[in-house]
């Protein structure tokens, strides 16, 4: 079960899409400078189209005798678009063929949105209207129970959901949720949601963790210009990046920062020499907006669709 001294190594968001054969490069490179780095949490998914290239850099370090497959925690997440229950251990299955590995230790329910099954991720018709399905998320959770009976992957989850849908899962678990992934950084605090879920024994990874600095959207200033960080950053002689990773570790979240960028792989790994005081915090708190990035806008009319309540 994932604690939180973890820091996850995340792989590819953005440019998946159009996975090119240096993208892939690209991959296996910031993988293996992340385990080289220590990280041990690999975050994948389906929909990021990298598997692949995230499980040739794991049999590389493994025959190069960096690490051995149990010291390594590989994460997967089933996409929307597989919540039937007869498409779950097929899913599964598929990323662990991807990945090269014959078990997870951790599968999450990416979204609890279920779109239109087979064909495209992200299935629409002719005007471009996203087309749903109607799989309730409790049915797919029951074939993901099967699938630790059959022992494909260790621990199961949630991604996205809300408290509400934590709880209908909850109700219903004949093995319950070890961690929950969602949207957590210095503008969108999230402490609500946390809380519930923590209380609940389900540990939380923050995804987004540096507040996604490519992402033109955000109307103020990122997170890692805020003065307060660069300043706390300063005192400190350490990184932006270092004091926001350090901030959501420090408040028992497990964090997922993703970068391709070799120096940086490195540099978010280096939080573990350092602490920040409780008046640091307590200012860095003061910088959250509620303001979320990853609204999924286009599944906003779904039956599911998690953020129309508060947590
Ligand atoms: N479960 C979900 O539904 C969900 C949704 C969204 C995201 N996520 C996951 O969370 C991961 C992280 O989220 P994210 O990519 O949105 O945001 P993020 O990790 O907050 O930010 C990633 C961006 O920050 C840059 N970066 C990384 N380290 C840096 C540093 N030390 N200094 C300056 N810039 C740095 C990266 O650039 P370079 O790569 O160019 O270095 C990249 O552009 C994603 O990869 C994704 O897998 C999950």
């Amino acid at each position: 079960m994932i604690k939180n001294s973890l820091v996850i190594m995340q792989t590819l968001l953005g440019f998946l899409m159009t996975l090119l054969s240096n993208g892939e490069d690209e991959v296996i490179t910031a993988v293996k400078v992340g385990v080289r780095a220590g990280y041990r949490h690999l975050d994948c998914a389906a929909i990021y189209r990298n598997e692949r290239a995230v499980g040739h850099a794991i049999k590389e370090l493994i025959v190069q005798d960096t690490i051995k497959r149990e010291d390594l925690f590989v994460t997967s997440k089933l996409w929307n678009t597989c919540h039937r229950p007869d498409l779950v251990r097929s899913s599964l299955k598929k990323s662990l063929y991807d990945l090269g590995l014959t078990y997870l230790d951790l599968y999450l329910i990416h979204w609890p949105i279920g779109l239109q099954e087979g064909g495209e991720f992200l299935p629409k018709d002719e005007d471009g209207t996203v087309l749903f399905s109607d799989v309730d998320f409790v049915e797919t959770w029951k074939a993901l129970e099967d699938c630790v009976d059959e022992g494909l992957v260790k621990d199961i989850g949630l991604s996205n959901f809300n408290s509400q849908q934590v709880s209908r899962i909850l109700d219903i678990a004949r093995i319950r949720p070890s961690n929950i992934q969602i949207e957590i950084h210095l503008h969108f605090a999230n402490s609500k949601l946390i809380q519930f879920c923590q209380e609940k024994g389900i540990s939380v990874t923050a995804y987004s963790p540096l507040g996604s600095p490519g992402n033109k959207t955000v109307p103020f200033v990122h997170s890692l210009q805020e003065p307060l960080v660069q300043e706390i950053a300063q005192k400190k002689g350490k990184l932006p990046s270092q004091i926001i990773l350090r901030f959501l570790v420090q408040r028992n979240l497990c964090v997922i920062p993703k970068s391709v960028t070799p120096t940086r792989v490195t540099e978010n790994f280096q939080i573990f020499d350092f602490e920040l005081d409780s008046e640091e915090v307590k200012q860095l708190e003061t910088l959250n907006k509620n303001h979320r990035l990853n609204l999924e806008t286009h599944s906003m009319k779904h039956q599911y669709y998690p953020f129309n309540i508060e947590y």
